[in-house]
């Protein structure tokens, strides 16, 4: 039988129609609108597009967006005193850097300077420590878009054996930490793994975030495995993940699709972002 598809546009709507109205609440009470600030620095052509999804995603849901689009001639130094500034503007809630930024500057230098309060990414140290110790914080979108697709198959997370591929601090450090506060038992594979494979073939729920393409066949997979493709490949003008679908559908019990699986719910979760960072500071 053919694994089900989960629809990451249909949650992603959902998602944003209850921020909308959380959105359109504050407006009413506050007399303004909440804002994300987004940096993007150079002409990077897949970053342009990201920015303006986070952007047109903000606008249609009763939040203000301030972009900021910088030539990649940049200094770390104006980068830094631009975010200094918007750490200190109260029509700002959230402040998001794109990644990648030129390698003449320092990404971690940088990021370190937005406000932890305002960290729309949830990429900061302080963040990603509270994440670790179950504090309340700003988390990664990525990951948390992951549980909502997860939670959306009806599986019990608790208890399931969690495969997940890769050890990125945006993606699989991350998503492997909320699957453990949710219980489950979880494995990182990395690309130092010897016969990752052994550990897939168990995996109840296996998230996969490696950056190549078709990695993860049919044969992989347990069956009726809940299975997401974090994987955002580009093959000719073709965006494709980082699992085989043909294959690795005959085999799970659900799948997401590339596109249209983790990419609507980030966004969606980002605008999640805003509202908990306006609402703390309300
Ligand atoms: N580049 C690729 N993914 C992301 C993301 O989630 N946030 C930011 N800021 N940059 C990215």
């Amino acid at each position: 039988m053919s694994a089900q598809i989960i629809d990451g546009r249909k949650i992603a709507a959902e998602i944003k129609a209850q921020v909308k109205k959380e959105a359109e609440e504050y407006l009413k009470r506050n007399g303004r609108k909440m804002g994300l600030a987004v940096i993007l620095v150079g002409d990077d052509f897949a970053s342009g597009i990201y920015v303006r999804n986070k952007i047109d995603a903000c606008n249609e849901n009763c939040i203000n967006s301030y972009a900021y689009k910088l030539p990649a001639t940049t200094t770390e130094h104006d980068i830094i005193e631009l975010i200094h500034r918007l750490n200190n503007d109260e029509t700002v809630d959230g402040i998001l850097v794109q990644l990648p930024l030129p390698p003449h500057i320092r990404q971690n230098v940088v990021l370190s300077h937005i406000s932890v309060y305002k960290d729309a990414d949830g990429f900061l140290a302080e963040n990603a420590g509270n994440l670790m110790l179950g504090n309340p914080s700003l988390n990664a979108c990525t990951p948390c878009g992951i549980i909502e697709l997860i939670r959306s198959t009806g599986i019990n997370i608790d208890g399931a054996n969690a495969v997940v591929i890769g050890r990125s601090n945006i993606v699989g450090k991350p998503i492997s930490l909320l699957l453990l506060e949710n219980h489950a038992t979880v494995t990182m594979c990395h690309s130092h793994t010897a016969n990752f494979v052994n550990f897939t073939r168990h995996a109840d729920i296996l998230v996969v975030a490696t950056g190549q393409k078709g990695l993860i066949t049919g044969d992989m997979v347990k069956k009726g495995a809940v299975v997401i493709d974090v994987g955002m490949n580009r093959e000719g003008g073709k965006l494709c993940g980082d699992v085989d679908m043909e294959s690795v559908k005959e085999v799970a019990g659900f799948i997401t699709p590339v596109p249209g699986g983790v990419g609507p719910v980030t966004v969606a979760m980002l605008l999640k972002n805003i509202v908990k960072a306006a609402l703390r500071l309300e």
